[in-house]
């Protein structure tokens, strides 16, 4: 049986600064819960329904009735009359067109179509970032991208950039501030062979510049060969690395020059990839380790094992190594350090690793210390916290993973160049090079070329292995980049063909969604809110692609449904173009991919 009640639209939405239109019906509900019990742990779940029923639904109403029998004598003889009690308490709401209960007690939710428009209306006025989520913290650390001195960046640094590029920018619009660290390994036992290396290269330092240090893979290639073959080599490179922690100013100097040339290399990357980020790498916080350690001591973490030191985890065979025998520090020393650092001296409350799974064990562990020592909160739902952000891997179109012919690892800057020289083969295959300059072809070609490789990468839940196919990423069909900017660049064309402003527009009419593809916009329109929340808080981008697919869908059929310059509908349809242009370049923005009007 369905039952149908029409809630009236007199009174405003109990909170108007909430632009979440799921926590908007979760206040509601917890409004008409708090009418038939007195128990604030029993809270209603609303989630995004099934076309058929409405737009959204409380679908708990079953579980909420067992609890509820267990604690109070209650009339209600089924969880479908309880549910049906849960949309009659419903405090009066602007929100809801109407409710119905199906089931054993789903209460469907149908917004108002008057109510969807106004949301939007409000946004065109007042602008995008009054549609930003809030956030319980303040400030993040977001540790990505830290590739290894002297190594190069592969595809497994790519999804760390391209993930970590993309959370920092949630949280960014989001108000959290974000310090984007770039975490690189340049302190690690190899620089030993590449210093000794240098200097049997180049006996006068001062010939050893960019250039002549030239390709840093081949070069650490060629000094691990002489690291495993000749004795004395290996010797003086195990006794270099100590001179070099130990400070000494020719060794600095060296790993400095080395440094140097990575990080060019790196930053070309970066810029070609929008991606803006600060380096505070391993050897940053090297100085601070003895210290970190002793606190670790003084709380009676740290126990000596088999000549190392190191600190046993509940549930953990083997123990975080924090001193070597030999009394160096390692990987796991600097990162109990950095988090130390990132939590009292940059007072992050929320430290966010990307890296790919193979980590987990090691922040695992790096999270457990530090919560035994009293850094984090035992708690999960507790601030500061810290979270690992861990991805699978890229494979190849074999199913392997992604390696190329000719050398083991793809280089990243080589992928880039492909997709793009890709999509310009498209370009000039559809004979759009017609009347364009070379330089307009190569700057579309970037936009989508570099696009399409962040959003195939995105748009996977992370943990799981993607493919990557430079034909299925560039197609013009698809759930793939050059789909979304197409529907993007048809929609910013209306705008453009009908030469009015927005502010005119605004004086001239207002938004209505009568027909049903109007409606289904505006409907995906005003989530963005609650989408860009619930990727922010499950650090999971790809359901703000599922978005975008979804909105580029709602979008394209708007378009097919709904003729705009000349229909009796103009201004109405001119608004939904401009929020779904405004909320699109948006998406865009925080996927980090730079929207192009024309393709
Ligand atoms: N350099 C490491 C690697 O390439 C990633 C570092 C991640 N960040 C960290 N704080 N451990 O695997």
């Amino acid at each position: 049986m369905m039952t149908t009640a029409i809630m009236s639209l007199d009174k405003e939405c109990n909170n108007a600064n909430v632009v979440n239109v799921k926590q908007q019906l979760t206040l509601l509900f917890q409004a008409s819960l708090g009418v038939l019990v007195d128990d604030p742990e029993i809270q209603p779940e609303i989630k995004v329904c099934d076309q058929d029923y409405g737009d959204y639904q409380c679908n708990n109403a079953m579980g909420l009735w067992h609890r509820v029998k267990a604690k109070i004598p209650t009339d209600f003889k089924t969880s479908h009359s309880f549910g049906q009690a849960l949309m009659n308490n419903l405090p009066a709401s602007q929100l809801i067109e109407s409710c119905s209960v199906t089931g054993p007690g789903f209460v469907n939710i149908v917004l108002s179509q008057q109510w969807i428009a106004k949301s939007i209306q409000k946004m065109l006025r007042d602008g995008i970032g009054s549609w930003a989520p809030t956030l319980s913290v303040k400030r993040a650390v977001v540790d990505f991208s830290s590739p290894n001195i002297a190594k190069e960046m592969h595809v497994g640094h790519l999804r760390s950039t391209i993930i970590g590029d993309t959370l920092a920018r949630m949280l960014e619009f989001s108000n959290v501030e974000v310090l984007r660290r770039n975490h690189v390994g340049d302190w690690g036992t190899q620089f030993g062979m590449l210093i000794e290396y240098l200097f049997d290269t180049f006996p006068d330092l001062e010939d050893a510049n960019d250039q002549a240090i030239g390709d840093l893979e081949t070069f650490y290639k060629a000094s691990k060969k002489r690291f495993d073959s000749d004795s004395s080599f290996k010797e003086r490179a195990q006794q270099a690395v100590v001179r070099l922690q130990g400070g000494e100013e020719k060794y600095r100097k060296a790993w400095k020059q080395i440094c140097d040339v990575s990080r060019k290399g790196y930053e070309q990357v970066y810029e070609r990839l929008g991606i803006c980020l600060e380096e505070k790498g391993e050897s940053f916080y090297n100085p601070y380790i003895p210290m970190v350690l002793d606190l670790l001591n003084e709380k009676g973490l740290v126990e000596e094992n088999e000549g190392a030191r190191v600190i046993f985890i509940e549930g953990k065979k083997l123990p975080l190594i924090v001193t070597k025998r030999d009394g160096g520090f390692n990987y796991a020393s600097s990162d109990l350090t950095a988090l130390w650092y990132r939590l009292n001296e940059e007072k992050a409350e929320w430290v966010i690793y990307v890296t790919d799974k193979a980590q987990r064990d090691h922040f695992d562990m790096i999270f457990s210390a530090a919560t035994r020592a009293g850094w984090l909160p035992a708690e999960d739902n507790k601030y500061p916290k810290a979270d690992h952000v861990a991805f699978g891997l890229v494979l190849g179109e074999d199913g392997k993973r992604f390696r190329t012919r000719s050398t083991e690892v793809v280089r990243l800057v080589d992928l880039l160049d492909k997709a793009k020289a890709g999509y310009k083969d498209k370009l000039v295959e559809r004979g759009k090079d017609t009347g364009r300059t070379n330089e307009e072809l190569e700057q579309i070609a970037e936009a989508v070329g570099y696009g399409a490789v962040k959003y195939a990468d995105l748009k996977n839940n992370r943990l799981t292995d993607y493919t990557f196919s430079y034909e299925q990423m560039l197609d013009d069909k698809g759930d793939n980049a050059v789909y979304l900017l197409y529907a993007y660049a048809r929609i910013s064309s209306i705008i453009k063909k009908s030469g009015r402003e927005i502010e005119e527009l605004e004086k001239d009419g207002s938004l209505e969604l009568t027909q049903d593809a109007e409606r289904v916009l505006g409907l995906h329109l005003i989530r963005f809110p609650e989408v860009v929340e619930e990727a922010c808080s499950k650090l999971l981008p790809s359901l703000l692609c599922k978005y975008i697919y979804g909105l580029s869908e709602a979008s394209t059929r708007f378009y097919d449904d709904c003729p705009v310059i000349g229909s009796a509908a103009e201004t109405s349809r001119l608004l939904l173009c401009k929020a779904t242009e405004i909320v699109m370049k948006q998406c865009f923005h925080l996927l980090g991919i730079t929207p192009v009007t024309k393709m």
